[in-house]
């Protein structure tokens, strides 16, 4: 937006200085969002408003070592604002996979273009997982809020098209945002995990899209490598216990390998943590307090991590982290 902002002014300045500026698209959105009518939304809106190129966004991109997405929703498409629908394509690279996500405001619809995908959907608790292979020419739904994956299993790029029935879906990738809420939560509800152990598996997720499962790599003759890990959530010093937090040196000489005993078992593949990673530095210095990585208005990624104190009988307190 920054950037469309600068360019708009930039275009402007050599077009004609008596044209009134453009207005930022957070500007045009809230102009549209106030419209009475449809009509009215039509006349605010710039031919160029309705089109949005994929092969060249203007921002809602999200990439990771197996491929990116290109979302374009009421953050960076004007054109969608009042109609309640937004698309996001998707370019994967050989074993790109969409790691496990849910969209808190849309049901999806997902058409696989020219690969069969494999997919899988867990609606909600009591659910039965669901695998779905989608065909090239086929499309498969993923219900409002239900955690979905999909992988490209060829060694071919592949390409897939999501419309959503929301101009502003959202999007909350499972691994990225659980390992985020505060380790000893995190460690309590795994059954006892420490700290330590939550920060080093923790410390391990890739960005989304990132490489699929082993079989598809060796396949292809992909090594997995060390994959980006900015998506994960911030950690702020209210996120992580006392002791941690307030001793980022020491929390860091304190964060290791993930033992044997706390790696999930469908990890066992994985390359050995002192092998391939460098020990994980301490999270707590590596992400800076207080800063999301993600500063795009259209990246998923940049949600604060509210904490809310829920005091006996009715009242809510927020204590809310930038
Ligand atoms: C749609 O499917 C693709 C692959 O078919 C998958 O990566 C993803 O989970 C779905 N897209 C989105 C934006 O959820
Ligand atoms: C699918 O389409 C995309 C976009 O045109 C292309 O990059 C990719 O190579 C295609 N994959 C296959 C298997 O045809």
């Amino acid at each position: 937006m920054f950037k469309l902002a600068f360019i708009s002014t930039f275009a402007l300045g050599c077009t004609s200085a008596v044209k009134a500026q453009a207005p930022s698209v957070a500007q045009l959105v809230a102009s549209l969002r106030q419209a009475p009518t449809e009509v009215d939304r039509m006349n605010l809106l710039q031919d160029s408003d309705l089109l949005f190129n994929f092969l060249a966004p203007p921002s809602g991109v999200t990439t990771g070592s197996g491929g990116h997405t290109v979302a374009a929703t009421s953050g960076n498409f004007p054109g969608v604002v009042g109609n309640g629908v937004s698309m996001t394509i998707g370019f994967l690279g050989p074993c790109g996979m969409n790691t496990p996500h849910t969209h808190p405001r849309a049901t999806e619809i997902n058409f696989s273009l020219n690969t069969t995908l494999r997919g899988g959907v867990l609606v909600e608790n009591g659910a039965r997982f669901i695998d779905v292979e989608i065909a090239p020419g086929s499309a498969t739904v993923f219900p409002q809020g239900a955690i979905h994956f999909e992988m490209n299993p060829s060694c071919e790029p592949a390409m897939f098209v999501a419309g959503f029935n929301n101009e502003d879906p959202g999007v909350q990738q499972v691994g990225q945002r659980y390992f985020g809420l505060p380790p000893d939560i995190v460690g309590a509800a795994l059954g006892g995990l420490g700290v330590t152990e939550i920060l080093g598996l923790e410390s391990k997720i890739p960005d989304n899209v990132a490489y699929g499962v082993d079989e598809c790599l060796q396949r292809c003759g992909i090594t997995r490598g060390n994959q980006p890990t900015a998506q994960l959530q911030p950690v702020d010093a209210g996120n992580s216990p006392s002791g941690i937090s307030s001793v980022p040196a020491a929390a860091s000489s304190t964060v290791r390998p993930v033992s044997s005993s706390a790696k999930p078992a469908s990890s066992s593949a994985r390359p050995a943590p002192s092998s391939s990673a460098p020990a994980p530095s301490s999270i707590l210095s590596r992400r800076p307090i207080g800063i999301p990585i993600a500063t795009s208005d259209s990246a998923p990624f940049g949600a604060r991590a509210v904490e809310t104190n829920v005091a006996a009988p009715e009242v809510t307190s927020f204590k809310i982290r930038a």
